[in-house]
């Protein structure tokens, strides 16, 4: 059983998702500490409310990202964590942080990467005009929104769409891929080589790529 640390800034549904995915019997993970930058995260009495220990480390209480890094590093290792999921976290990592996690710290960002990193992943895909967009998740690596992929989910862009309309089916999207995404690193299914995932068995890694396609509107 591996123990997870999550790292998270606001309503973390995502975080919710890994909640119920741990819950279920055989999954290898167990969450161990929630940790927020904000004391307003949403996701916070969510994990409250699943009896996972919460701490908060407000980064304006540090001088410098590298402290607080180190505050958020200190916490992970005094609940012994073995990987972290970051989850939502809107805090830029240093790399001495992601070094020291190397292929155990985990992200997932709203698009298909390498296409629209930054911060509006859906923003960018709608004005972009791609008619297939979704969510990553990957291994964190010093450069943002890169890193070796474990899992993608596409969804359809969809006539009418606006951001929010496709926000929310990507984060739909999201809500499975990282629960998927965790049990395959915590169980061992999935090592690194390089930057190079291997996966033992070839089932596992079809099963990475996730196409939800919804129901075209009715033709009338
Ligand atoms: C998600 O869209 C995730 O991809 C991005 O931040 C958002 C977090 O949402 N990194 P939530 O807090 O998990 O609901």
């Amino acid at each position: 059983m591996r123990r997870v640390g999550v790292l998270i800034s606001g309503r973390g549904s995502n975080l919710q998702a890994l909640i119920d995915a741990a819950a279920t019997p055989d999954y290898p993970a167990q969450l161990v500490v929630v940790i927020a930058n904000r004391a307003d995260a949403g996701g916070l009495e969510r994990a409250s409310k699943a009896g996972i220990p919460t701490v908060v480390v407000p980064h304006r209480a540090f001088p410098t990202r590298e402290a607080f890094d180190a505050a958020l590093d200190a916490e992970l290792r005094r609940h012994s964590c073995d990987l972290v999921c970051l989850a939502g976290f809107m805090r830029l990592l240093t790399p001495g942080f992601v070094e020291g996690w190397h292929n155990r710290l985990i992200n997932i960002h709203p698009s298909l990467l390498p296409a629209f990193k930054g911060t509006d992943g859906p923003g960018d895909a709608l004005a972009a005009g791609v008619r297939i967009a979704g969510c990553t998740v990957h291994l964190v690596r010093a450069e943002m929104d890169s890193g070796p992929i474990l899992v993608q989910a596409a969804v359809p862009v969809l006539p009418g769409d606006d951001r929010t309309r496709l926000a929310q089916r990507i984060l739909a999207a999201e809500h499975q891929a990282y629960p998927l995404a965790l049990r395959l690193l915590a169980s061992g299914a999935v090592r690194v080589e390089g930057d190079q995932l291997v996966f033992a068995n070839p089932d596992d890694q079809a099963r990475t790529a996730l196409l939800l396609q919804l129901p075209l509107p009715s033709q009338g």
